[in-house]
């Protein structure tokens, strides 16, 4: 039998698949969206149909245009190697005591953070920063060859995997990425407000690295777990996005673990959440979800204001049942992040609103591919100044 864990957004909580299926699968069985599209786009249809295509047209727009973005993303994948420096192209096996040496002994100090897989720890190691995460799991050889596969994949918008090591834990290290995570900067304190021309970067550079992850390395990667959280900002607020590999690796790296969906709530899509069904179109999903609280600032499971937990919403039915509304742009002024002041291009939000939109269909078939949600994103960009 398949075994399902599902961890809860914020809480690295892993409940039951079966115990939310109902609720969520209730509201992934969302209106039309033919209906939906056609109130709300019904005035801009001609002016939209021209910037930003629908899934299928844009597939065939992505063969012109995404063949100069191809030999420009092949482009960047070999900066981005450069830039990496000798320490990428053989996985580097650290001992324990580097490591321990490199965190002072693991200290309390050196903990950047937790997450559902074990805890990450900032660390000097060789004259570099890095982030190391100690997982709670065993290698396997298995694992360990995804692992070496692993380090092939280099590109500027993807965090480099550095090594690992096997002594008592596993132990996986990546470059440091020092300005935090997405989440951090749309909801948490100490962070300036993500202008929108950021925002729309931010997520281009993401999409770019899934782009490069679905369509250029062999083996193809699907993420599975794609959240604010795993997309890390550096000092440039630029994104990279992070933990590559590490859902493949754990379905076949646990000696404990079988075929398990590995994800968060409020970012899974109806047929990997309930049968386990995993394609590209699962990070495509998440990445919509992304995009929405890029708008929004809102976390992917939206809380009550009395902090019931029956009274939480998915952010993606949030924005379905606003667009479905009798205004709909009256609504989604409602959801954008009030940081963001009046400064941005209202067709830019429309805009990247849709495509969240056709990324979180229910059905996967009718999702973009990352390669058009790129080509969607670039055209964003420049109708949204300063990038
Ligand atoms: N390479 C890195 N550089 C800098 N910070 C990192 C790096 N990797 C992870 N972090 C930070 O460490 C914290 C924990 O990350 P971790 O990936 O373990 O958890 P998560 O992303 O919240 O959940 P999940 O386990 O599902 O990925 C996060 O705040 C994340 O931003
Ligand atoms: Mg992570």
């Amino acid at each position: 039998m398949m075994l399902i864990h599902i961890q809860l957004l914020g809480t690295g909580k892993k409940v039951s698949a079966g115990a939310i299926a109902g609720s969520v699968v209730a509201g992934v069985v969302a209106p039309v969206l033919g209906i939906l599209l056609f109130l709300f786009y019904r005035q801009r249809k001609a002016q939209q149909n021209a910037l930003l295509p629908s899934s299928k047209e844009s597939t065939r727009l992505a063969s012109t245009i995404l063949m100069q973005k191809v030999t420009a993303s092949s482009t960047q994948a070999g900066i981005a190697s450069l830039a990496a420096g000798i320490t990428v192209d053989k996985p580097v096996e650290f001992t324990y005591q580097e490591l321990f040496n490199a965190t002072e002994g693991f200290n309390i100090t050196r903990k950047i953070g937790q997450g559902g897989f074990g805890a990450v720890y900032y660390a000097e190691l060789v004259g570099e920063k890095a982030a190391i995460k100690k997982m709670d799991m065993k290698a396997t050889q298995e694992f360990l060859a995804e692992l070496k596969a692993l380090t092939h994949v280099h590109h500027l918008n993807l965090v480099r995997f550095i090594g690992y090591c096997t002594e008592s834990s596993l132990f996986l290290v990546y470059e440091f990425v020092e300005n935090g995570n997405l989440s951090q900067h749309l909801r948490g304190t100490g962070y300036e407000p993500l202008s929108w021309a950021e925002r729309v970067r931010i997520a281009l550079d993401s999409a770019r690295g899934l782009e490069y992850i679905h369509e250029h390395t062999v083996p193809v990667y699907i993420h599975r777990d794609i959240k604010s959280a795993n997309i890390l900002i550096d000092k440039n607020t630029r994104a990279k996005v992070a933990d590559l590999g590490l859902a493949k690796l754990t379905e076949v790296g646990g000696a404990s673990l079988q075929t398990r969906v590995v994800g968060t709530f409020g970012y899974m899509p109806p047929e990997y959440f309930q049968y386990g069904e995993v394609s590209r179109k699962v990070d495509v999903y998440a990445f919509g979800v992304v995009l929405y609280e890029l708008i929004s600032a809102k976390d992917a499971i939206v809380q009550s204001t009395d902090g019931s937990a029956s009274g939480s919403k998915v952010l993606v039915y949030l924005f379905e049942e606003t667009l479905t509304a009798p205004d709909p742009e009256e609504g989604l002024k409602k959801l954008i992040d009030p940081k963001l002041g009046d400064d941005y291009p209202i067709d830019a939000i429309l805009m990247m609103t849709q495509l969240a939109k056709v990324c979180t269909e229910e059905d996967p078939k009718l999702r973009p591919t990352m390669r058009s949600v790129v080509v969607a994103l670039m055209t964003l960009s420049s109708m949204s100044f300063g990038i």
